[in-house]
């Protein structure tokens, strides 16, 4: 129904070369979902950059279940942004340089695969967060131009930014600095560009703070950790987790109409990593997809380096789709917790309550 309205208006406009009649304008309560961060919610914006198949998933199995095709997503389905596009109304919020003409009103997706808040996490293979709000601020600006200032400016402030950002840093942890330099700096850097997309209107910004990732079969298998958790990334994992907030405070008091949404994924992920039963998981130490122990070894696809892999029947039944990313049915749970969940997994705010204007 929005959008029929919004074609409606395009045609009138167009057909009567009158820019002037106030027909673009929104639906009523119409509420966007922008989205920055990493693979957790790339929906194939890697598949457009010049990089290496370690950072893309557009390949088989990836998308087996859902979609039936390769969609760039690093899972076998949909992601938690998908799911909350679909709880919030909206249709599927596509990536921004699949190519085509966007139309910005319901929000567009800018996440980029192995990106952090550190310009150089991965550099050269990734979009990283300073350029992805670089190219938000492009669409702010088109925004302005299709809707005029005062309607762009409503969709924005009352748009949901929804991010994923930091694990790669962590990931990639450059030993040059302590462990609370680093976070400050990851922190940092993401402080910066979160006050640019609120100069340009973003008001509702939502968050997921950093999982136990060194229990992914990833770091389980990797030299040193000998099948257990690798303890060292989930203590910045932990000190990353106890930071934000304290940051987000801060801002809140900076910024006048700021505002805020922390999902513990760090705590909601750990649940299932030590309970997988009582969530509907067969399994949440072997990965889906993958060689080796654990299946561990991220050669999901057989592109990226190793050939060989193996493939469970039914992805339902693994926390982990591949040596890392969660399954859909895992994103799915966390979708929902993170739209109607309690404070004692998301706070102060659920998206729910950030979705009503
Ligand atoms: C893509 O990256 C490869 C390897 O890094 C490089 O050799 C090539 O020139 C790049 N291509 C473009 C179009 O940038
Ligand atoms: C680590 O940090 C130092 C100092 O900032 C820098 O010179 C170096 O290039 C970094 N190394 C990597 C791998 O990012
Ligand atoms: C942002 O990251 C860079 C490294 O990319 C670092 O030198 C700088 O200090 C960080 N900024 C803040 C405000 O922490
Ligand atoms: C690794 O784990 C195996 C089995 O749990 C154990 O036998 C072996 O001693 C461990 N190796 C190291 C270096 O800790």
């Amino acid at each position: 129904m929005a959008s029929l309205r919004v074609h409606i208006c395009s045609l009138l406009a167009y057909a009567t070369f009158v820019s002037l009649i106030s027909c673009h304008s929104l639906p009523k309560n119409h509420v966007a979902l922008f989205i920055f961060g990493d693979s957790v919610l790339d929906p194939g914006n890697n598949n457009y950059i010049n990089t290496t198949f370690r950072y893309q998933a557009n390949f088989w199995p990836y998308g087996e279940t859902f979609f039936r095709y390769p969609t760039g997503r690093f899972s076998d389905g949909r992601l938690i942004s998908d799911f909350l596009a679909e709880f919030a109304g909206l249709p599927l919020i596509p990536a921004y340089l699949q190519p085509g003409n966007h139309k910005f009103i319901d929000g567009v997706n800018f996440a980029s695969g192995g990106a952090g808040a550190l310009v150089e996490t991965n550099q050269g293979f990734v979009i990283d967060l300073k350029t992805q709000v670089s190219y938000f601020k492009k669409v702010e600006k088109s925004l302005r131009q299709e809707l005029g200032d005062e309607e762009a400016k409503k969709l924005l402030s009352r748009a949901v930014y929804l991010i994923s950002i930091g694990s790669n840093d962590y990931l990639t942890r450059n030993w040059t600095a302590s462990d609370v330099e680093y976070v400050a700096m990851v922190i940092g850097n993401l402080t910066i560009q979160l006050k640019e997309v609120y100069k340009k209107g973003g008001r509702k910004f939502g968050f997921l703070n950093i999982a136990p990732l060194g229990c992914t079969p990833l770091l389980k298998v990797q030299i040193g950790s000998n099948g257990s958790c690798n303890d060292e990334v989930n203590k910045l994992a932990q000190l990353h987790d106890r930071e934000l907030p304290k940051a987000l405070q801060k801002i809140e008091k900076q910024l006048s109409g700021f505002k805020y949404s922390n999902y513990n994924f760090y705590k909601t992920a750990g649940e299932r990593l030590n309970n997988p039963p009582k969530y509907g998981f067969k399994d949440a130490t072997t990965a889906c997809c993958g060689s080796g122990l654990y299946r561990g070894i991220d050669s999901c696809g057989g592109k990226r380096g190793v050939k060989e892999y193996e493939l469970c029947k039914n992805p339902d039944e693994n926390f982990f789709f591949d040596s890392i990313h969660p399954s859909e049915k895992a994103y799915q749970q966390f979708a929902k917790e993170m739209w109607s969940g309690g404070s004692d997994v998301i706070w102060p705010h659920n998206f729910k309550q950030f979705f009503e204007v």
